[in-house]
């Protein structure tokens, strides 16, 4: 019995161990897969005051501000008439995945 526990928590830990690797550094998600993971339960109908991806006004304006304001204010939330949390609310995203995605949801509202 004793064995068995032993096992159960070396195996959890590996796993717990493993996991920044799997979604951080040796495997990053392109704009589309983070977007598809993280950002379109939100982005895809406009939920909460969320610029729905693929309008071209709602974007045209958001993108006025510059693209380096918009890559920051995913990174680190925003709030005007909605609430944009912070990486999408997925802290385990790069800032580089987050910016894949912003440019992802632009690429498709042009
Ligand atoms: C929980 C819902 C939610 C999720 C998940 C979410 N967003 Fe948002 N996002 C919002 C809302 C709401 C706004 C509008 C905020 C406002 O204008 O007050 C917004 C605004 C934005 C903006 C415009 C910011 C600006 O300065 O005008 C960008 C860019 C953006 N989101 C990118 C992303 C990316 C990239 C992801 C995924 C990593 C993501 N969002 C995930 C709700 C969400």
């Amino acid at each position: 019995m004793p064995n068995r526990t032993m096992t159960h928590a070396i195996v959890l830990s590996a796993a717990f161990v493993g996991l920044p690797f799997a979604n951080g550094v040796a495997n990053a998600s392109t704009g589309e897969e983070v977007y598809k993971k993280s950002c379109r339960m939100c982005h895809v109908r406009g939920m909460a005051g969320a610029p729905k991806t693929g309008d071209k006004a709602a974007w045209k304006k958001r993108l006025a501000k510059g693209k380096e304001t918009l890559y920051e204010n995913s990174i680190k939330g925003f709030r005007d008439k909605g609430m944009m949390p912070a990486r999408g609310g997925d802290s385990s995203l790069s800032d580089e995945e987050v910016k894949a995605a912003v440019d992802y949801m632009i690429e498709q509202s042009q």
